[in-house]
């Protein structure tokens, strides 16, 4: 289907109609991405929870599939994680036909209006059709709790060290660790995070995997936290810590707050289980708490991040999680501009038109000097993101982008974040627009940034600036082929 309404993501996931936020379950098998969602088929805002479903074979192109688990007697479906249980450890499947299990999060209702504290618990369904159709288990729910308020989003996977099923949760101002022979029985072995990382709301979507450091033979895992609210421009963020993690407890021993993404509109994110490449993949959703029901579409609600490789690094002797769009997207351009290079003269405006930036690519290489750039229409909108280079801060401003009146902080402040990571002689942007969003990605992903944006025409024009002189490097504009057709 072509889904051409206004602000409609062209070759980003969007559901075909009604409210989408977390991505749920996201797991790889026989040759299919499985991304399911958090998703409430009645309205265009957040209600009673059921997990959506998608597939892709490349992570670009997704078919809809039929809504995968609907709220019951338990509770609504909350987020959560699902993994292949490929020697049948949970006796849910057989050997020759193993079961695809989902464990995600009850949320009951009736528990928290009696002002109940235990009224989420984690339950499980499993699919015995590679995902198309999901049994609830009788036994359910499977982590029962002991009155913990917030009590949530279960990420399972298959810890190849300690060949045990692990599990990650989320208990407000922490994570808690959990293991399990077969992923029905859990163990409870630790909990991470009181007095450390930021903590401005509750904890909520952990993830943890392990990563190459770079090049090098050293290895690390990262924990993934979202909060809500507490991110550095306000609402929701999602937090990274880089540490040690023996198949039962993690520890680190970093003091700062690390985001895996400084733009305002990435949330909720969390990796693939099983990917055929090892490849750690990552998917988040494109929008904030604080105006997701506000943001002005009418059928749907919501996008999610191109799907994104993520890797670790070291810069300036600290680790870096790295995030950058996964190469399938390549598949995508097609050529439009390709000029080399261009002299920027000091103040002097340097201007590209184009038909229609709001579903393209724009990559350049700059010489770590200040540099400006304006997209802009005859709208009168303008979208402004800067670089400043003495003071390593980059900047977003969205406050003139285009509708920002929906809601009060939506186009109220510049987004600012320092970017002391960017130590290179040349700074490389590479920047995707798709109708009412933008990712911007700095030298490979060291630094991220998702927004929203609504203008009122598509931009059609850019203007670059710098206040020093200097020589831009493969420059180029290529246009982003829609996946919907
Ligand atoms: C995060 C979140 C999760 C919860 C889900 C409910 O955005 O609040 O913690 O499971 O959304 O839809």
């Amino acid at each position: 289907k072509t889904n051409k309404e206004p602000y409609r993501p062209q070759f980003h996931f969007t559901p075909e109609k009604k409210w989408m936020n977390d991505p749920n379950g996201l797991v790889y098998y026989k040759g299919l991405y499985h991304l399911f969602y958090q998703y409430y088929p009645d309205d265009i805002v957040w209600g009673p929870m059921h997990w959506g479903h998608a597939t892709s074979k490349d992570l670009i192109h997704w078919e809809h599939q039929k809504i995968a688990l609907f709220p019951d007697k338990l509770g609504l479906i909350f987020s959560g994680s699902a993994v292949v249980d490929i020697k049948n450890t949970s006796g849910l499947g057989t050997a020759e036909n193993p079961p695809m299990i989902a464990i995600f999060t009850y949320h009951n209702m009736d528990g928290e209006k009696a002002g109940r504290k235990d009224y989420q618990t984690q339950g499980l369904a499993y699919s015995l059709d590679e995902g198309d159709t999901w049994l609830k288990y009788t036994g359910n729910p499977i982590i029962k709790n002991s009155t913990q308020k917030d009590f949530r989003d279960p990420k399972a996977f298959w810890n190849s060290e300690t060949n045990l099923w692990n599990l990650v949760l989320v208990a407000g101002d922490h994570a808690q660790f959990y293991t399990s022979k077969n992923l029905i029985n859990w163990e409870y072995q630790s909990e991470f995070g009181k007095n450390v990382g930021a903590h401005g709301g509750v904890w909520e979507c952990p993830d943890i995997f392990k990563l190459k450091v770079g090049n090098s033979n050293e290895e690390k895992w990262v924990l993934l936290i979202s909060i809500n609210p507490g991110a550095p421009n306000g609402g929701s963020g999602t937090q990274y810590f880089v540490g040690d993690y023996d198949g039962k407890r993690f520890t680190t021993d970093q003091k700062d707050i690390k985001w895996i993404d400084n733009g305002s509109d990435n949330y909720a994110g969390v990796t693939y289980n099983n990917t055929p490449d090892d490849k750690r993949v990552f998917i988040g959703w494109m929008s904030n708490w604080s105006y997701a029901r506000d943001t002005p579409t009418k059928n749907w609600r919501s996008a999610m991040t191109l799907p994104r490789e993520l890797s670790l690094d070291k810069v300036n002797n600290d680790y870096v999680l790295k995030n950058k769009p996964v190469l399938q997207l390549e598949k995508q351009l097609k050529n439009e501009y390709s000029n080399e290079s261009m002299t920027l003269t000091a103040n002097k405006k340097a201007v590209i038109n184009y038909d229609n930036f709001n579903q393209s690519q724009v990559q350049l290489a700059s010489e770590n000097k200040d540099l400006k750039m304006v997209f802009s229409n005859d709208a009168k909108d303008s979208l402004i993101i800067e670089y400043n280079a003495k003071q390593k801060v980059f900047a977003i401003d969205r406050r003139h982008s285009g509708l920002v009146n929906f809601e009060q902080s939506f186009g109220k402040e510049i987004h600012k974040t320092a970017v002391p990571n960017i130590v290179s002689n040349t700074v490389d942007f590479q920047i995707i627009l798709d109708w009412s969003s933008i990712e911007i990605f700095l030298n490979g992903g060291v630094y991220s940034f998702t927004e929203q944006i609504f203008p009122n025409k598509p931009y059609t024009k850019l203007t670059i600036l710098s206040t020093e002189d200097q020589e831009l490097k493969n420059i180029s504009i290529q246009y982003i082929n829609g996946i919907w057709n």
